[in-house]
């Protein structure tokens, strides 16, 4: 799909949808900026009828046969100086998504001089974008829609040169990583992972290592691999580097927890935990692959990243790894499987070792790690934990750009204790008060102290169930736009 804008003289124009945003003041001269489709006295007619002031999200549609215009839809945007970018950009979202089976363009008219000093074009035209995704992969029906190409802007007069280059290499990350979450795990194995990862660097210039469960065997990585070994599917730990030219500025790893399909293990998945969804339980190797394609276009400056993935399935059967085992991770600490449930943060031990390894400046790990971060925060926010404050506040303001909500908890270290064993270094799973805080005092363990670190806990926000904002229902792609955003304030 693609941005346009239309900046010539608007009787000339053509289309066949158009929103129309209109602010809860003075109505009659605001429908003048429309006279190039409709008269706009005869629509002020209609729109008095209707008692239609311009309230926030009220919305009027008309259509029209054998016109220039098939429909208009008229948005009420509210009072100016009430004027949210959250809001708009959910009330446009929620509008395109109604009108993006039923034409190939759509063209947005807003009083942009009144919002653009609080509205990014580029955000909305991200917003626009991604609410209007659909994913026809695996149903039958999917010829007879009319898929939406274009998302057109009128009269951007102040912007004559925007550039919605970097928007559409983020959707299209954000876009991939909701594939990859709603893929269903007979069809997004940790193989085609693999595969896709090894295309997303072919096509984007980054270098590809996958490592085979040998290769892993020779470093030691004995806790990914325990989880992996209940599977009849070989392991594939993906890593993709991306490095700039010239001087290389800061290095950053980007981990993702990749497991294709969460049974549980032993102890397997039971009652309302949801198991039939466990395939998102990769929304966290999603979002980093989903960066990878998103930054190995936009291409950053003075950066070397790291992608990462621990692939596998946690599965059972006669050789999976039984609640109780002793297993050591390629650090060298050894961990006691008290839970075979608790398995991403055994994936994610090997894979922040195999990161802190390359030694660079900061990691941030993404997973869908604990239902408790859902009891705490809901399906709208992510739970964060760092160890370093810049790194946290950096995160803090990159994801409020991107517009994805995350929320700072603590590394409580009393909480350690619920992770003692008394025949290992640790066991992998604590109680159950406090179970995403544990999962993160669990992690802290994998990499050298010095390396700032955050762990995002996508476990609520990776999928939802509604249409909601710009998520349509199903896999949301949280993460791509913050890691972006993150990384693109770095290179400015
Ligand atoms: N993949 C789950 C976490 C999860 C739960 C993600 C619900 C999305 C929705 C994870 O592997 C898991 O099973 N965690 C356990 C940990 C427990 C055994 C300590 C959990 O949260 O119940
Ligand atoms: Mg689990
Ligand atoms: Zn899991």
């Amino acid at each position: 799909m693609q941005f346009s804008t239309f900046q010539k003289n608007l009787d000339n124009w053509q289309g066949s949808s158009l929103i129309f945003g209109i602010l809860e003041e003075e109505i009659a001269s605001q429908l003048e900026n429309i006279k190039f489709v409709v008269d706009p006295k005869l629509l002020l007619k209609k729109v008095t009828q209707k008692k239609f002031k311009g309230e926030k999200g009220k919305t009027l549609s008309f259509e029209f046969l054998d016109q220039k215009l098939e429909t208009l839809i008229i948005v009420g945007l509210g009072k100016s100086k009430d004027l949210k970018k959250s809001d708009m950009e959910n009330s446009i979202g929620n509008l395109i998504r109604k009108t993006v089976d039923k034409s190939e363009k759509i063209s947005i008219l807003l009083p942009w001089e009144s919002i653009i000093s609080k509205l990014e074009i580029n955000q909305l035209a991200e917003s626009a974008r991604l609410s209007a995704y659909k994913d026809n992969r695996f149903n039958k029906n999917k010829d007879e829609e009319k898929v939406l190409k274009e998302i057109e802007f009128l009269n951007l007069k102040k912007f004559e040169n925007i550039s919605f280059d970097d928007t559409e290499k983020i959707c299209e990350g954000v876009e991939l990583a909701r594939r990859l979450v709603a893929a269903p795990p007979n069809s997004l194995t940790p193989q085609e992972m693999s595969m896709q990862a090894t295309k997303i660097a072919k096509d984007n210039g980054l270098e590809v290592k996958i490592l085979e469960a040998k290769e892993c065997e020779d470093l030691g990585m004995g806790a990914y691999l325990a989880v992996a070994k209940g599977s009849d599917l070989d392991p594939k730990f993906i890593h993709l580097t991306l490095k700039s030219e010239g001087p290389i500025k800061e290095k950053i790893a980007l981990v993702g927890k990749g497991l294709t399909f969460d049974s549980g293990g032993y102890n397997l998945k039971v009652g309302a935990s949801q198991i039939e969804m466990m395939k998102y339980d990769m929304g966290g190797s999603a979002a980093v692959l989903g960066a990878a394609k998103a930054l190995g276009a936009i291409k950053p400056k003075g950066l070397e990243i790291h992608f990462i993935v621990a692939a596998c399935e946690n599965m059972i059967n006669g050789s999976a790894v039984h609640p109780g085992d002793v297993v050591k991770a390629s650090n060298g600490k050894t961990i006691e499987i008290n839970n075979t449930d608790a398995e991403g943060r055994l994936t994610l031990a090997d894979a922040l070792t195999y990161a802190s390894n390359l030694k660079p400046d900061s990691i941030i790990d993404l997973a869908t790690l604990t239902g408790a971060i859902v009891v705490a925060l809901g399906n709208d926010v992510a739970g964060f934990w760092s160890n370093n404050d810049d790194l946290a506040n950096d995160l803090k303001a990159a994801s409020a750009q991107a517009g994805e909500d995350l929320w700072q908890m603590p590394l409580q270290k009393s909480y350690k204790e619920g992770l003692k064993s008394h025949i290992a270094d640790m066991k992998n799973t604590g109680p159950r008060a406090g179970g995403s805080i544990t999962a993160a005092l669990f992690l802290e363990e994998f990499f050298d102290k010095k390396i700032k670190w955050a762990h995002i806990d996508i476990a609520g926000t990776c999928w939802t169930d509604k249409n909601k904002g710009i998520n349509p229902s199903g896999a949301t792609g949280f993460g791509v736009k913050t890691l972006v955003q993150w990384i693109k304030n770095k290179s400015i």
